[in-house]
């Protein structure tokens, strides 16, 4: 926690450490952190504007935008949410205590999936734009396979740790592994309950899938599938979590529980598996259709990785209809190899340099006992953005 440099104080920042800021899981901030979105007119496309079968991207979006007052504390105020299918307002009506949670994870979900994106082409900001931008997400992409997996993840993953918080009466830790803990260990702390996190986040995730009339079958297998992916990625996720005692930090004593990783490290696994994802038809197989791969080996379409049905457009340039905004005016990296640099994200157009200024603390130093002063250095940096 570091608190702004006082005018009075010589541009002083000061920041006090505590144990967990220290922690090795503890992570630096995305870059994008603190930059600020396009603006766009509110009022939002109308409740009428999304079919059904658009979970989640249409009801995650109008849950991310509910607004905080929003009291959700009596059933009535179910209907008031937008984008849900009918079975949603029944599961909201029955787990009340869960809509703050659920909400919760479709922020978390959204933040996190533009964070995992910043450095490609394609940036995961449609998941908030307007209903004629969502073609990259309902066309059965690639993209859209990443936003099922990555939404269906968020829900359960804040579930098991509204658990783990309190936050929810309904439900208490998770088990006691029935391993021995490790030497000097003790198992202890609250685990996060996943069974539970999961049980209910596929009830809400799954909804609109299950919903008979509205969609392509192959979409709604799709997604049903991408939404376990999800899932199972968050399964993946349950490590050995411990916190030190003993003696002046001296770590003589452990005690450890099963918690899930943070969402960004969910959402870095599921990027991996978007990067290699399968295209899929729809086809026969015995006596129904299923999702088999589409190039000619013979194989049924593994739990663990993400199915597409389309191939997206190289989101190189502006095509509203398939959904692609184009990399004009995205910032690019000069320096470096991936999908961030100037080649790859301009897509060959070249760049323009600009010159940003940067204010960062420097000159930090650590006081006993305990925290840390630092100066304010202001430098220009030189920046790119694609032609
Ligand atoms: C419901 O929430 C509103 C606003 O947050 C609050 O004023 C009201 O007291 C709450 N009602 C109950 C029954 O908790
Ligand atoms: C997780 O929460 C559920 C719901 O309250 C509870 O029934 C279950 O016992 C909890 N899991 C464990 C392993 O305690
Ligand atoms: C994401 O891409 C869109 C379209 O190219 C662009 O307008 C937006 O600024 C980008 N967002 C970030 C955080 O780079
Ligand atoms: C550009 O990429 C290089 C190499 O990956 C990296 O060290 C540097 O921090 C990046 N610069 C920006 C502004 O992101
Ligand atoms: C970038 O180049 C370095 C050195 O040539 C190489 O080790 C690294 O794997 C490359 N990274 C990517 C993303 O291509």
């Amino acid at each position: 926690m570091c608190s702004k440099p006082h005018s009075r104080g010589g541009g002083l920042w000061v920041c006090h450490v505590t144990l967990s800021t220290l922690a090795p899981s503890g992570r630096a901030l995305g870059v994008y952190e603190g930059q600020a979105q396009p603006g766009r007119a509110s009022g939002g496309p109308s409740r009428s504007s999304f079919p059904p079968s658009v979970w989640p991207s249409a009801a995650f979006r109008a849950l991310a935008k509910t607004p905080a007052a929003l009291a959700l504390n009596k059933t009535q105020h179910c209907k008031q949410l937008e984008g849900l299918v009918s079975a949603q307002v029944q599961l909201c009506r029955s787990n009340l205590e869960l809509m703050h949670t659920v909400v919760h994870a479709a922020r978390q979900a959204m933040k996190t999936c533009r964070r995992a994106f910043a450095d490609m082409r394609w940036n995961c900001s449609s998941i908030e734009l307007a209903p004629n931008y969502l073609m990259d997400l309902e066309r059965g992409t690639r993209e859209s396979a990443f936003v099922y997996a990555l939404s269906a993840a968020a829900i359960s993953h804040a579930i098991a740790r509204a658990c783990t918080s309190g936050d929810l009466p309904g439900c208490s830790c998770g088990p006691v592994p029935g391993e021995p803990p490790g030497p000097g260990d003790r198992w202890g702390g609250c685990a996060d309950n996943l069974s539970y996190g999961l049980l209910m986040g596929a009830k809400f995730s799954d909804a609109p899938m299950k919903v008979k009339k509205t969609g392509s079958q192959a979409n709604k297998l799709m997604r049903l599938h991408n939404s376990e992916v999800g899932r199972q990625a968050l399964r993946a996720s349950l490590e050995m979590k411990c916190k030190c005692h003993g003696v002046s930090g001296s770590c003589s004593i452990r005690t450890c529980w099963k918690g899930l990783q943070e969402l960004q490290d969910v959402a870095a696994d599921l990027k991996t598996r978007y990067l290699s994802a399968t295209k899929v038809v729809h086809r026969p197989m015995g006596t129904r259709k299923h999702l088999v791969p589409k190039d000619l080996d013979i194989r049924p379409v593994k739990d663990s990785e993400l199915v597409y049905l389309q191939s997206s457009p190289d989101f190189c340039m502006k095509n509203e209809k398939v959904g692609s905004h184009g990399t004009q005016d995205r910032q690019c990296n000069k320096t470096s190899n991936g999908s961030d640099s100037c080649d790859l994200m301009c897509c060959g157009r070249g760049y323009n340099p600009y010159t940003d200024r940067v204010v960062e603390r420097c000159h930090c130093k650590y006081h006993w006992c305990c925290y840390v002063t630092c100066r304010r250095c202001e430098r220009t940096v030189e920046r790119y953005v694609c032609k």
